[in-house]
């Protein structure tokens, strides 16, 4: 690394004046946890969404958790998901006592291969937790149509894909127009993060959305502590003591100061989303021409939520593998991931399901050779460029048998 350039971190939460003025009108308030702050903010969620309902909840796990819960899951079912996800995705349906049943991934787009879903069916399926990876949204009209043909629910996992669509006229294919338009409005149930590198975040947080009455009423009484309905209004002034346990429940409410920089943080998704579109085309410039790499996949008809930047590598036209080219990217001053560690990897999951390596060999090969770039608007135009120059000067050091130089190319103006 040159010793007057920081290393450039995986992600830099964009912190303003607005969200400091709104957490901090929240502290001088007297009302810290789970009120109308939190209201104000679903409220403003669901708009933003179009859908009918949204519950605030303290994270993208627990908002999964409440919705599988609410939809009926229970000890003994089986789900079907993904193993290209993080362990989040799968927790929560392991909370309730389900099985996650794996199904292998579309190597394009790294989503659910919704053609497998036929193989991993069993009398004991009950639900469907896909997960829009990365922001590209997963085919929701083929997994709507296999769930209603099966009687079965859906929780989509949008913790990375706040501002994904799927147009209604392109990607209908002969299937139902209720797989169609904006993430959130689609499954049964969808779930949504606020984690502190999410495009939109409330330092930890998440919110479930959905269009049932009955529904969004469980989600919400089993966030607190399955309380009777606005419990949480029993220490306002108009409040009363008075409260019934319905139910078991969780402690997953989101408190008022989280709330209150969702609701700053709100007023920017579209100008946050458009910076980082803007620098994955400039990612996009750089490296479409570069044999060595493959740029992320967008399917038409669909809108990415730019989550995160994969960049694929073509590991036979190089001399090192994946984890040295994190590596190198890391000692040039650039700090980047790696999503995601299939879960079946992973020794739990051998440990509790048996299984092994080879169980979902497209997902090992793409793991194999992804790498997550640093995409986020707090991003300055130079350290966009020095990380497309980094990338470029790892290439053409490490290229096998090429003579072309990318560390003297320019890169497109910024
Ligand atoms: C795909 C996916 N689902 C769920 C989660 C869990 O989100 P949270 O940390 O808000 O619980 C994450 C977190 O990074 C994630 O990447």
């Amino acid at each position: 690394m040159m010793s007057n350039e920081m290393t450039i971190p995986f992600h830099r939460p964009l912190i303003g004046a607005e969200e400091i003025t709104s957490v901090t009108e929240c502290l001088r308030s007297g009302w810290l946890t789970t009120g109308q702050r939190a209201v104000a903010f679903e409220k403003k969620f669901a708009e933003y969404i179009g859908a009918r309902y949204a519950i605030a909840v303290n994270s993208c796990t627990a908002a999964m958790h409440l919705a599988l819960a609410a939809l009926g899951i229970t000890r003994g079912d089986e789900v079907i998901t993904t193993p290209y996800t993080f362990v989040a995705t799968c927790e929560a349906i392991q909370y309730l006592g389900a099985k996650p049943v794996f199904v292998d991934i579309d190597p394009q787009t790294l989503n659910m291969n919704p053609d497998l879903l036929p193989q991993a069916l069993s009398e004991r399926t009950r639900a469907i937790v896909p997960v829009h990876l990365a922001g590209h949204p997963v085919d929701m009209p083929a997994i709507m149509t296999f769930a209603r043909t099966h009687n079965l629910k859906v929780m989509d996992d949008a913790a990375h894909a706040l501002e994904a669509e799927i147009n209604d006229d392109e990607m209908k294919n002969g299937h139902s127009a209720s797989g169609t338009g904006k993430i959130g409005k689609i499954g049964d149930a969808t779930s949504f993060s606020f984690y502190a590198t999410k495009n939109l975040t409330t330092g930890e947080g998440g919110m479930v959305t959905c269009a049932d009455a009955d529904l969004a009423a469980h989600i919400r009484r089993l966030s607190l502590h399955g309380l009777s309905r606005d419990a949480w209004k029993r220490y306002t002034s108009t409040g009363t003591w008075y409260y019934e346990v319905l139910e078991q429940g969780y402690k997953y409410n989101l408190t008022d100061i989280a709330a209150a920089l969702g609701l700053a943080q709100l007023t920017k998704v579209q100008a946050m989303w458009q910076r980082r579109a803007e620098i994955v085309a400039h990612y996009n410039a750089a490296f479409a021409d570069m044999p060595e790499l493959e740029i992320p996949t967008v399917k038409p008809g669909i809108q990415h939520a730019w989550h995160l930047y994969i960049l694929r590598l073509q590991l036979y036209r190089l001399t090192i593998d994946r984890n040295e080219f994190v590596d190198e990217m890391y000692r040039r001053g650039i700090n980047c991931s790696v999503h995601f560690i299939p879960l079946h990897l992973m020794p739990h999951y051998h440990k509790t399901y048996g299984l092994h390596p080879g169980d979902f060999p497209i997902a090992e090969r793409q793991y194999a050779r992804v790498l997550s770039l640093p995409l986020y608007p707090a991003l300055t135009d130079d350290e966009v460029k020095r990380i497309i120059t980094t990338v470029q000067q790892v290439i053409s050091t490490h290229a096998r048998q090429r003579k072309v130089s990318y560390a003297i190319r320019e890169t497109a103006p910024i």
